[in-house]
């Protein structure tokens, strides 16, 4: 007698480099941790083919994609159906081909908010946080913290006028949330501890420190990168200087993959020992 399995699904992350991307090991670690039957590559689409490289994907009956730099505007366009939060983040780093189009959605924020609150222990209702950055990054993370409660979301950035215009993006949401949304150039920061900061900045690629006031940072002060390193950033030694605890954005990176694997198939993997395995691999790198 022949038993007869299911078909694997196929999935992959698309991006420009690709090389490198660690979604393909945390995958294949869901995979078998679930018995989920899902296989997962990696796509390296040319600057100018995202959209041929996305349909030849699903076109061979390719389930769904990770989407990550340079894509996520590309792939937020070609989207036929958005989810809320990708609707506000403006960009799309999950992609799931349906019988009825293609479905865009974004996990980032859900991965930060998720790996804040659940992997780190850092309630985020009632708390005050400031946001560093009004790019992409800083844009997705937004609403999926408004949806925690927080007190109070500062937008702080080198260029006020686009955190100005992030908070006039989610005034409404913000007021019917009960939280305070304000923000602006670096002056706009607080002249006292945060309960969480999150650096979206592009600041830790060059190892520059986003401009911030110093009292900002206490000792009850979650101070989050979310880049990630074989050493700390300069942004959380800085933190960690002030007497802040500092985080880096490995924690993120797991969350918002199994968000996307929930995306696909329904089941939510456990993060925890992916997150372990992936950060002994980086401490053996340092
Ligand atoms: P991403 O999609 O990664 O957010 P982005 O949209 O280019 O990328 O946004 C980069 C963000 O990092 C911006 O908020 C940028 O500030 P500006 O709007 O003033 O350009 C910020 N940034 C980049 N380098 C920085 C630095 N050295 N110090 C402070 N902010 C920096």
């Amino acid at each position: 007698m022949s038993t007869v399995s299911a078909p694997v699904d196929r999935y992959a992350v698309v991006g420009n480099p690709i090389a490198h991307s660690k979604s393909p090991f945390i995958h294949a670690q869901f995979a078998q941790q679930t018995g989920e039957r899902v296989e997962y590559g990696r796509l390296l689409a040319p600057l100018d083919g995202f959209v041929a490289e996305v349909s030849a994907f699903s076109a061979a009956g390719g389930r769904g994609l990770n989407v990550t730099v340079p894509f996520k505007l590309e792939a937020y366009a070609l989207a036929e159906r958005l989810s809320p939060r990708a609707a506000a983040a403006g960009a799309v780093n999950t992609l799931r081909f349906d019988a009825d189009g293609i479905f865009g959605d974004n996990t980032d924020g859900f991965g930060l908010v998720r790996d804040i609150e659940s992997n780190l222990g850092v309630a985020l209702k009632g708390a005050r946080v400031l946001l560093l950055g009004a790019g992409g990054a800083a844009r997705g993370v937004v609403l999926p913290t408004l949806e925690r409660g927080p007190r109070e979301i500062a937008i702080v950035n080198r260029t006020a006028a686009k955190a100005h215009e992030l908070v006039e993006q989610f005034a409404s949401a913000s007021a019917a949330a009960g939280c305070l949304i304000h923000g602006g150039g670096p002056q706009a920061v607080g002249p006292k501890p945060y309960d969480v900061i999150v650096n979206a900045t592009a600041g830790s690629l060059d190892a520059s420190l986003p401009e911030c006031d110093e009292r900002a940072f206490g000792t009850g002060t979650l101070a989050y990168d979310m880049m990630y390193g074989a050493q700390p950033t300069v942004f959380m030694r800085h933190a960690q200087a002030l007497g802040a605890r500092a985080a880096d954005g490995l924690g993120m990176l797991v969350e918002q993959a199994a968000e996307s694997f929930y995306v696909w198939r329904g089941v939510r993997p456990d993060s925890a020992p992916v997150l372990a395995a992936l950060r002994a691999q980086l401490a053996a790198q340092a």
